[in-house]
C-alpha cells in the first residue's frame, strides 16, 4: 500500500495535506513519502528472506541523495549504470553498501573507478567488455568480480522501449553463446566470474517471465560450473511492476513464489535490483491548473507540469492516474479505473466529469499528463496530483524548453524537508561559457 489518501476531500502524503506543501514549496512539485518507500523495500526484503537476498536499489529509477540514504539505512545496496550513479551510491549509500555496475557501455575510466572503489560486480553485457574489464583489473593486479548478463530470448511482455529480454535488443550476451563466452575466460588472471545476471525488462505484471527466465538461468549456471567457473550469485534484476491504474500488479511474494526455488536449486546467493516497486507509488507530481481550453472539439486542462517533469505518458504512452488535489463533493473521490492492463478503456462511468486532456506548457503536441480522461472541471488555481510519478519521473526530467527542474519534498509522518530545491534561471546557465560577449 502507499500512503496517498484522501481525509475530507483532500490529498494527504502521510499525515501532511498536499495542498500545504504546494503553497509551501510551490509547484510542479515532487512529493515523496518515506513510510512507503520503506515498507516496499521492506515487502521486497520479507518476501525474498528466506534466500537472504542481496536487494539492489536501481538508482535510475530515482537517485535522489536521500532517497539513495534511505535505501542504503534500510538495508539496500545499489545498481548503477554510469559513472554518475556509481558516485551517487557512494556519496549516499554507506560504506558498506554493495554496487552492482550494469550497462552496455562502460568506459575504461569507469572500470577503472568502480575496481578501484570495491564495485560488488560487473553486470557484463558483451564479450568485448568482458576481455577489456579483465584486462583492466589484471593491469591493477586485481580479479573483477563479474556476471554474465545473458539475454534469455523470452517473448514480449511489456513496451518495445523497455523489453530488455527478446532477441534483438542491445542488452546482454545471447544464451547461444554465452557459455562459449565464459569457456573463452576460464582462468583468465583478471576475472572472476562470481554470478550470472538476467534482468527481463520493465515493467513486468506477471510471474511467468521468471519464471521460464529462472529456468533458463539453472541450467547456465551449471554449464559455468562445470567450465569451473565459481558462481555464487543469481542476479535476477528488476522490473517487478506496480499500480498504475488500480490492482494490476502483483505483491513481491509472487515473485519470490517462482524465483526462490530456482536460487534454492542454484545453491547461489540472490541479487535483485529493484527500482520502479520501491519508489514508483512513492510520490506524487503535484501541479497548478493555468488554464483551461477547449478547442477542436476537445477540452484541455493546461497546467505547470509538463513532458519534462514526467516523460512516461510521452515517451511511452504510460498511463498515470491524474485526479484533484481537492475533488468537489459531487464527483468520486478517486478516479475508477479499472485494473485490467489489457483492457483499452481503463474508466467506469464517473458522474460530474467529462473527458479532458491534461498537458503542460512545453511547446510539442506530445507534451501531456493524460489524454481522454474522465475529470471533473477545473479552473484556474486548482491543484491537481499525478499518481506513481516517483520512479522515471525526476531521474528522467530534462530542461527541455529552458524549464527548470521540480523541487521534491519528502514526507515522514507529519514533517516534510526539501531534498531538491527547485532549479533556478542561474542554474540553467551554470555550465555554459558565454564566451562571445
Ligand atoms: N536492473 C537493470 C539492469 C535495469 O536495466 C533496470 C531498469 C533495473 C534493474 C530496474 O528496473 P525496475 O525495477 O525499476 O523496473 N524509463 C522506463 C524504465 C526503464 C528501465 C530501465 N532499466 C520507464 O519509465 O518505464
Amino acid at each position: 500500500m502507499d500512503h496517498f489518501e484522501y481525509r475530507d476531500r483532500e490529498l494527504f502524503c502521510d499525515d501532511v495535506p498536499v495542498s500545504e506543501l504546494a503553497e509551501r514549496y510551490g509547484t510542479p512539485l515532487f512529493v515523496y513519502s518515506e513510510k512507503t518507500l520503506v515498507s516496499n523495500l521492506s515487502q521486497i526484503l520479507t518476501a525474498f528472506a528466506p534466500a537472504d537476498p542481496i536487494v539492489c536499489y536501481s538508482v535510475k529509477a530515482n537517485g535522489n541523495l536521500s532517497i539513495c540514504r534511505l535505501m542504503g539505512r534500510h538495508g539496500a545496496g545499489f545498481d548503477v549504470t554510469s559513472g554518475g550513479e556509481f558516485y551517487r551510491a557512494q556519496q549516499a549509500g554507506p560504506a558498506t553498501a554493495k554496487i552492482a555496475f550494469a550497462g552496455v557501455g562502460k568506459t575504461d575510466a569507469e572500470i577503472r573507478h568502480a575496481l578501484e572503489n570495491n564495485v560488488f560486480m560487473f553486470d557484463v553485457e558483451s564479450e568485448q567488455e568482458l576481455l577489456t574489464i579483465g584486462a583492466i583489473a589484471q593491469g591493477m593486479g586485481r580479479r573483477a568480480p563479474v556476471a554474465l548478463r545473458v539475454n534469455p530470448d523470452l517473448p514480449p511482455k511489456t513496451h518495445v522501449k523497455t523489453d530488455t529480454s527478446v532477441k534483438g535488443v542491445k542488452f546482454g550476451l545471447d544464451i547461444e553463446t554465452v557459455v562459449d563466452v565464459a569457456k573463452g575466460v576460464v582462468n583468465h588472471p583478471g576475472l572472476d566470474v562470481v554470478g550470472l545476471h538476467m534482468h527481463l525488462g520493465s515493467p513486468i505484471l506477471k510471474v511467468e517471465p521468471y519464471k521460464q527466465g529462472c529456468a533458463k538461468a539453472l541450467a547456465l549456471i551449471k554449464a559455468f560450473r562445470d567450465l569451473g567457473h565459481n558462481i555464487r550469485y543469481l542476479n535476477m534484476g528488476g522490473g517487478f511492476g506496480i499500480n498504475y491504474r488500480k490492482d494490476e500488479a502483483k505483491p513481491a511474494a509472487a515473485f519470490a513464489e517462482v524465483i526462490l526455488p530456482a536460487v534454492k536449486e542454484a545453491g547461489c546467493q540472490l541479487v535483485l535490483e529493484p527500482g520502479r516497486f520501491i519508489v514508483g507509488n512513492a510520490a506524487v507530481l503535484v501541479s497548478r491548473v493555468l488554464y483551461t481550453k477547449a478547442t477542436g472539439g476537445k477540452h484541455y486542462v493546461i497546467q505547470d507540469a509538463a513532458m519534462n517533469d514526467l516523460i512516461r505518458p510521452t515517451l511511452y504512452g504510460s498511463f498515470h492516474r491524474v485526479w484533484p488535489v481537492h475533488p468537489a463533493a459531487d464527483v468520486p473521490l478517486t478516479p475508477d479505473v479499472n485494473g485490467d492492463p489489457d483492457d483499452p478503456s481503463p474508466f467506469r462511468a464517473m458522474p460530474n466529469c467529462f473527458t479532458q486532456d491534461v498537458v503542460g506548457p512545453v511547446c510539442e503536441s506530445g507534451d501531456f499528463l493524460a489524454k481522454d480522461r474522465p475529470l471533473p472541471a477545473l479552473t484556474r488555481g486548482d491543484l491537481v496530483a499525478t499518481f506513481s510519478a516517483g520512479a522515471y519521473g525526476m531521474s528522467m526530467a530534462s530542461n527541455y524548453n529552458a524549464r527548470l527542474r521540480a523541487a521534491e519534498v519528502l514526507v515522514t509522518g507529519g514533517t516534510h524537508r526539501l531534498i531538491r530545491r527547485r532549479e533556478t534561471f542561474k542554474d540553467l546557465v551554470a555550465c555554459e561559457e558565454d564566451c562571445l560577449t
